[in-house]
């Protein structure tokens, strides 16, 4: 069983028939019609809703669903079917997965044909929407910050965009397991960028390694893309720098004519010894 109590850490069983799970003392965690279970119980949440607003999970579904993500999502399995390749159904976890988007890819592009696929996230919200639209996938809400599944649990642990904790990292990777991080590169978003700073400066953000980790690997995935108005604005919503957008550049960002826009995704695997 993938699952630990996320109260007392022991493992936790489905019961029969299968509508909840349960640890051995007693702590019961409902499974959802849509197949999803919420792992974070009340006093490990710093607020009511946590996570991504739902406007935010539907900006970044219709998004990402016009394919404009798609060759990283397509750069996401390739390392997945040449790193797991000689391993019987891996498992994989996407944290902080959103609204599943890159999970569902991964099973749609993967020439492995059995992959073992998780995702988690704080938003509850994203979770349900995931699970909706993807059965065959194991979508639960809890915080990378305490991430409930047994000790080694995962062979890869993608991380795109998204909090982490280096010890739970750790924890739930097998030895010579993968950690897949997408980071932005210093070209980024560069043309919605040039309308919200005064000075547009290129910065290289690669996330730092836990420790006892190799990178072994990395990558570039860079091109161009051009969103329509109302993709620029979903856009502008996934992006951290959001909120530093003044009215005015908001406004200039929706009118532009045909705003060609540079993507510049930096990939790293590295391995745990
Ligand atoms: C920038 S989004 C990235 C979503 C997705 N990986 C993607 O690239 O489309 C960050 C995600 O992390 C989630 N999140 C924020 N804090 C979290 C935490 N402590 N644990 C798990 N997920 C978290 C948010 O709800 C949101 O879905
Ligand atoms: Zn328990």
């Amino acid at each position: 069983m993938p699952y630990i109590c996320p109260l007392c850490q022991t493992p936790l069983l489905q019961s029969l028939p299968a509508q909840s799970y349960e640890c051995a003392n007693n702590h019961h965690f409902d499974i959802a019609k849509e197949g999803y279970v919420n792992l974070l119980p009340a006093q490990h949440k710093k607020s009511k809703e946590p996570g991504d607003s739902k406007e935010m999970m539907r900006a970044r579904r219709n998004f990402l669903e016009a394919g404009f993500y798609q060759p990283l999502a397509q750069a996401i399995t390739n390392i997945i079917d040449q790193y797991l390749a000689g391993i019987p159904k891996p498992s994989i976890l996407d944290m902080g997965c959103g609204e599943g988007y890159y999970s569902r890819q991964i099973e749609i592009l993967a020439q492995h044909g059995s992959l073992d696929l998780h995702g988690l996230d704080i938003a509850k919200n994203a979770i349900l929407a995931a699970a909706k639209k993807q059965s065959t996938a194991h979508f639960i809400v809890a915080s990378s910050e305490r991430m409930p599944y047994s000790d080694g649990f995962f062979n890869l642990l993608l991380r795109v965009y998204a909090p982490s904790n280096d010890n739970e990292i750790k924890r739930l990777l097998k030895t010579k397991g993968y950690l897949l991080t997408v980071t932005p590169g210093p070209r980024h978003l560069w043309q919605l960028k040039e309308f919200i700073y005064q000075d547009t400066k290129e910065h290289d953000t690669q996330a730092p390694l836990p420790e006892g980790f190799e990178n072994i690997a990395s990558q570039k995935v860079s091109y161009t893309i051009t969103p329509d108005q109302e993709q620029r604005m979903a856009l502008l919503q996934m992006t951290p720098f959001a909120w530093r957008a003044t009215e005015q550049a908001t406004h200039a960002i929706q009118q532009a004519k045909n705003l060609a826009v540079e993507i510049d995704f930096i990939l790293t695997l590295a391995v745990k010894n």
